[in-house]
């Protein structure tokens, strides 16, 4: 499905480099959200709003290359989506490829390597070849690592995992007192990953939406109410600037 948008886009201009380069976050999380009222506010389909959502993406990839983050986990998907009108699952099962038919050349030249975190095998299977492709074409890229959170719900994720254990300590791989909390997170999609340490969520809404319960325990919250077609390299490099200026304490003082 290709859709017109019967507006000249926004020229928009690349940020300046972060004058303060200390104490930027390893892996930050963002949970892209307000396609849907982006384009209804314009009077244009939902779809328009995530058509419009996949530049956003692109700028986010090269604001967090510009800044040296290391890792970009994005909810693009998650599994209470498939509540969702057939149509729009079907749109929004396109868009990994549209995206990287058009992107995967430039997240080559920036060495950007693509993971997905989620039920990958229950996604339909021209989005899971769509994604393969772009994993296995990165997997030799030591860059910034881009990550997908689709088909991702974490309550599902977390008793995935305590089933994996259980049947882990019956086939006695695994000690009931061995287990802590570090043993546990090897059994979360996230295993190789550092949890995130500032999570950004668009579109004015300040809640978690089953995406990362265990990862982000102590992990720094940005908020803004800029809907995720908005989302450019200024707003992001604001995220940063304010997760700058943050103290963690992680419990101590
Ligand atoms: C985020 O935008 C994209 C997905 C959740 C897939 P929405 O589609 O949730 O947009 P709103 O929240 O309805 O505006
Ligand atoms: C969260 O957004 C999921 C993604 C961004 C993929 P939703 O729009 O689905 O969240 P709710 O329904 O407003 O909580
Ligand atoms: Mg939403």
């Amino acid at each position: 499905m290709s859709i017109r948008l019967p507006f000249t886009k926004k020229k928009r201009k690349e940020s300046e480099p972060l004058t303060n380069t200390e104490n930027i976050p390893n892996h930050v999380a963002i949970i892209m959200d307000g396609n849907g009222r982006w384009a209804k506010k314009r009077s244009l389909p939902r779809i328009a709003g995530h058509k419009e959502g996949v530049d956003s993406v692109v700028r986010t990839v090269r604001a967090a290359h510009k800044c040296n983050v290391n890792i970009v986990t994005l909810y693009a998907f998650s599994t209470e989506n498939w509540k969702r009108p057939q149509k729009e699952i079907d749109f929004l099962m396109k868009l990994p490829k549209e995206f990287l038919h058009i992107h995967l050349p430039e997240l080559m030249e920036r060495n950007v390597r693509i993971q997905t975190i989620g039920e990958f095998d229950a996604l339909p299977a021209h989005t899971k070849e769509a994604v393969q492709y772009a994993i296995d074409k990165t997997r030799n890229n030591d860059g910034l690592l881009l990550n997908f959170a689709l088909n991702y719900g974490s309550r599902y994720e977390i008793v995935q995992a305590t089933k994996q254990v259980m049947a882990d300590i019956q086939n006695s791989k695994l000690s009931m007192d061995a287990l802590d909390e570090e043993i546990f997170a090897k059994y979360l999609y996230t295993k190789e990953l550092s949890d995130p340490d500032l999570l950004i969520r668009t579109s004015g809404e300040q809640r978690l939406s089953n995406f990362l319960l265990w990862q982000l325990a102590y992990t720094e919250f940005w908020f803004t109410d800029v809907y995720w077609p908005d989302f450019d390299e200024a707003v992001f490099k604001q995220a940063i600037e304010e997760y700058q200026q943050r103290q963690r304490r992680y419990g101590g003082i």
